[in-house]
């Protein structure tokens, strides 16, 4: 672990010396929101889009937003700042802040607690690209205001441990018979040419990649349509994609030990890949 300066409630200090106060809601009830921003070489990628998340999020729980984008950019920036030259992923962490334990809001204003790390972005290898990457299906167990990056992550972790267990890198989660999402990851499928993801409602995340990729469709003349999709259609697709900050995309070729499409990584994949980097090195917002 990187060992970095981070920041806690107006503070820079070590990683290792930060500390809240057992009573932060964050830490009783998981009361709270957070982001993860990939950086590239020093700069944040869509990083109006994350907090454009981050502000509906916080908006969605009534924690009063503590700074404008300006402030955050620039918290983000003097946290980043000494990796400049790396590849990061920002973690933004806010909770409602230090009270008595009760479970209700608490009566008069609470000072949220605003946490900031860096980390380094691994991003998967080229050969696990090559090959694409195993999932497992589960339902969908978690609440029913998926829309919110909440840190009450209980049933993500739960799906992600099942897929540890399994030795693949993702759940692929089902509610009432029809795709959600992975862990932490949104999942899209191609059947003839044709991309497809369930819609932005409160049973996903919309993540900031979700709209890239509807952007990068656009640009490359790739047929999309957000819908519901069927489980059975998952396993008859030619192609299955993760998207998420950490992951960019990635190919899906095997799905509860079965094989998807051809079982190699399809053209639609490299399309959108290429397209995905193409937007890395222009850090389109
Ligand atoms: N997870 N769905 C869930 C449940 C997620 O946790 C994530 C991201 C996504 C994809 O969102 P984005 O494209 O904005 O990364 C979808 C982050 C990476 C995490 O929790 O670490």
């Amino acid at each position: 672990m990187q060992d970095s300066i981070v920041y806690l409630n107006g503070v820079m200090t070590p990683l290792s010396e930060a500390r809240i106060p057992v009573l932060d809601r964050g830490f009783i009830f998981g009361d709270g929101v957070y982001e993860v921003i990939p950086i590239y070489a020093g700069k944040a990628f869509r990083a109006q889009h994350h907090m454009a998340r981050l502000f509906r999020s916080l908006a969605a729980i009534d924690i009063p937003n503590p700074h404008n984008v300006e402030e955050w950019m620039s918290l983000i920036n003097k946290v980043v700042a000494p990796y400049a030259q790396d590849d990061q992923m920002v973690y933004i962490h806010v909770t409602r802040g230090v009270a008595k334990r009760a479970h209700a809001f608490p009566k008069g204003a609470l000072t949220p607690t605003v946490f900031i790390m860096t980390n380094p972005l691994v991003l998967p290898s080229d050969a696990v690209r090559a090959k694409g990457v195993s999932c497992v299906t589960m339902e969908d167990q978690r609440w029913l205001h998926c829309e919110i990056k909440s840190i009450s992550l209980l049933g993500n972790v739960l799906a992600a441990q099942n897929a540890a267990e399994h030795g693949v890198v993702e759940a692929i989660q089902f509610r009432d018979g029809f795709l959600t999402e992975a862990s932490s990851s949104n999942v899209w499928i191609v059947k003839d040419k044709v991309l497809m993801a369930p819609p932005k409602n409160n049973l996903i995340l919309e993540g900031i990649r979700y709209g890239l990729i509807e952007e990068l469709c656009a640009a490359n003349d790739l047929q999309f349509i957000a819908r519901k999709i069927a489980r059975a259609e998952v396993f008859e697709a030619d192609e299955v994609l993760l998207s998420s900050a950490t992951k960019e995309i990635l190919p899906v070729t095997v799905v509860d030990g079965k094989t998807i499409g051809n079982g190699q990584p399809g053209p639609i994949y490299k399309q959108l890949y290429q397209a995905y980097q193409g937007a890395k090195a222009a850090l389109i917002d």
